[in-house]
């Protein structure tokens, strides 16, 4: 059996600005260095047991990436929380994954709920994010889920199935199985504190994970991380974590302030 290495992220949507972003790396750097656990955590990334991932907003990416090299001595990854596809030009607003890779980032979270439901990402743009994340050197994790009427009504994997087969239409098999993670984000469970129940939230993942095994084979459905992300905290990330296809955290609120965050990465170890 495939072990995967489990990644915990902290997305942190619109907040931390570059102060905040400064004090919350000092506390992580004090919890690696001094503390118990965090010494555990930090043995933990370093023998691969687990990914930490910090996902800033554009303007705090600096500090992060540079307080994530010096004093928490790469143990923590930094994400963009969104890129477009193109690589520069006449597009407003938008940043390169390029540019992103220049800036020190590692990973990119591509269709966010909030992306998708907000800003009206669609399927379509999001299928030339995906292609144009995979080749390059960023890691995609890609967000899929339903909304509480679809779920309600039964369409929760008609949604996922829907999302994630035009998401990787005409991509290479082992690309998405060296590069893709992918996050199950029930919409309704996004800052509601409502969390999916551990058995839904598997449900869920396993069948992704059977959808991959169905498209692209055996190796990339063992190979590709797959996380659940909805009102995680605390007290229900061990019970998340221990679900045979749950790879992995995707943490909003929960993972904005350095002693939550780091409490969730703790239910990892
Ligand atoms: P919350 O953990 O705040 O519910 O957010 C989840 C999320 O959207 C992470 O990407």
């Amino acid at each position: 059996m495939t072990v995967r290495t489990k990644i915990i992220a902290g997305n942190w949507k619109m907040n931390n600005g570059i102060a905040e972003t400064g004090e919350f790396f000092t506390k992580l750097e004090t919890w690696f260095g001094a503390d118990e656990i965090g010494k555990k955590a930090a043995a933990a990334v370093r023998s691969g047991k687990i990914e930490i991932v910090v996902a800033p907003v554009l303007t705090s990416i600096a500090t992060a990436v540079a307080s994530a090299k010096k004093g928490c001595k790469d143990l923590v990854g930094i994400s963009a929380q969104n890129a477009y596809f193109e690589k520069k030009g006449a597009f407003t607003g938008e940043v390169s994954l390029g540019m992103l890779e220049e800036a020190g980032c590692k990973y990119v979270i591509l269709g966010h709920s909030e992306r998708r439901h907000v800003f009206g990402e669609s399927d379509e743009l999001l299928q030339k994010k995906l292609a144009a994340a995979l080749v390059s050197k960023l890691l995609p994790i890609f967000c899929v889920g339903e909304l509480l009427s679809e779920r309600e009504s039964g369409k929760t994997n008609d949604v996922l199935k829907k999302q994630l087969n035009r998401a990787w239409l005409d991509t290479d098999g082992d690309l998405l199985a060296e590069k893709l993670a992918i996050a199950y984000e029930p919409v309704w469970a996004i800052g509601t504190g409502k969390t999916a129940s551990s058995d839904d939230a598997q449900n869920a993942c396993a069948f992704i994970r059977e959808l991959i095994a169905e498209t692209f084979g055996i190796n990339a459905a063992e190979k590709i991380r797959i996380l659940y992300g909805g009102s995680v905290k605390a007290e229900n990330s061990a019970g998340i974590l221990e679900q045979n296809d749950i790879d992995g955290l995707l943490i909003g609120g929960a993972s904005v302030e350095a002693e939550s965050f780091a409490k969730i990465i703790t239910a990892a170890l």
